[in-house]
């Protein structure tokens, strides 16, 4: 599916371009012909799944249009090489860390890594004058939202740990680098809960030790590594008492940035868009949609609240589709699918 084709062949840098959304993003963004270089470090992802990303697109090793270059965003020398040896048209900017739970215990760690890595490389693209970004924001900007559901121009309330806070200063820092400079193209794009993973199940979520988020750790019960999944807490004002979020397919939120690439191109200067289905669905909606469509019984126990967490977290879409054309098209019964098909293939995570 060709969305961008007039604009395609163009160089985009993807940062943290091996992980879970980042990996998605650049198989369609190579799919609809653009050239890619990667930056990632790492510390979060695993250089197999490079290769996994050319197998599903059938490009060969040495094919430059996909590169690869490990390294961190605070590091000014790979990123100004990556500058210099490729024509970068724009930056598609998703590395960095993202565990809310281990932002609490090191938040030093995590405002220099996402904020000062940020900085760096905006301040690298100003230097080789390229100003064309989009920024892989969060619902969590949004903190904690009475009206649901949520749109682009709620008030943002302070997000739940240093983690959200770090998502939210650097929208505030494009929005301030906007103000001072009209020339500069960004996308600020709010993900609500990805989930799912590429029908291949050669890609997909793979954390490194016990998962924080709700849908690895439901596959790690359906594969037998762990034992039962703890539901954090039944007594919230929702419909069955469990929390209710927004879950998106990865594979649509991938497609979201291809569109967003469409706004960069058209010189439509600083916009921002939530990426949601506009439909809530409880802890518990999603262990039965799991079950039923796989044919697997996950056992669970009600525990706890988890600090942090709120009610309900849904987005109202519909900005992305009156602007950019975009909205989701795959099913929660997809996401269950693909992230167990994904699993499967994938025991141990990915090897
Ligand atoms: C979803 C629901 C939990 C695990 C966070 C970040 C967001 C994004 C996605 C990074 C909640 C419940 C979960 C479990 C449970 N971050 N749950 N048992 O907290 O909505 O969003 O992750 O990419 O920015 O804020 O996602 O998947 O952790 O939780 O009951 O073992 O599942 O209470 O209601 P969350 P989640």
């Amino acid at each position: 599916m060709n969305i961008n084709v007039n604009k395609s062949k163009e160089t985009i840098l993807v940062t943290g371009g091996t992980g879970f959304i980042g990996s998605h993003t650049v198989v369609l963004l190579i799919e609809n012909g653009y050239n890619v270089c990667i930056l990632d470090n790492l510390s979060n992802s695993k250089i197999q799944v490079l290769d996994r990303i050319r197998t599903i697109t059938n490009l060969d090793k040495n094919d430059e249009r996909l590169k690869f270059y490990k390294g961190d965003i605070l590091d000014k020398i790979i990123l100004n090489k990556i500058f210099k040896e490729n024509k970068i048209f724009g930056v598609i900017h998703f590395a960095g860390l993202k565990a809310v739970g281990e932002s609490c215990i090191i938040p030093l760690k995590y405002y220099d890594n996402n904020i000062s890595g940020t900085v760096n490389l905006l301040e690298v693209m100003k230097e080789n004058n390229v100003k064309n970004i989009i920024f892989s924001s969060s619902a969590t900007v949004y903190g904690e939202q009475s009206v649901q559901p949520i749109k682009e121009d709620a008030k943002l309330n302070e997000p739940t740990n240093p983690y959200g806070k770090t998502k939210l200063f650097i929208e505030y820092i494009l929005k301030d680098l906007y103000s001072s400079d009209n020339t500069w193209n960004i996308v600020l794009l709010r993900y609500f809960n990805p989930i799912g993973a590429h029908k291949s199940g050669l890609i997909g979520e793979d954390p490194n030790g016990i998962p924080n988020n709700l849908m690895p750790y439901v596959t790690q019960v359906a594969i037998g590594k762990r034992s039962h999944l703890n539901v954090f807490g039944n007594d919230y004002d929702t419909p069955d008492g469990t929390g209710v979020r927004d879950y998106i397919h990865v594979c649509d939120l991938a497609r979201g940035h291809v569109y967003a690439l469409g706004r960069l191109f058209g010189n439509h200067g600083l916009d921002i868009y939530n990426l949601g289905t506009g439909h809530g669905y409880s802890v518990l909606d999603i262990v039965k949609t799991f079950s039923k469509v796989n044919n697997i019984n996950i056992p669970y126990e009600i525990t706890s609240r988890r600090s942090g967490d709120i009610a309900t977290c849904y987005a109202d879409p519909s900005k992305a589709y009156q602007e950019m054309g975009f909205k989701c098209e795959l099913t929660l019964e997809d996401m269950c699918r693909d992230s167990w098909n994904y699993q499967k293939k994938n025991p141990n995570g990915i090897e």
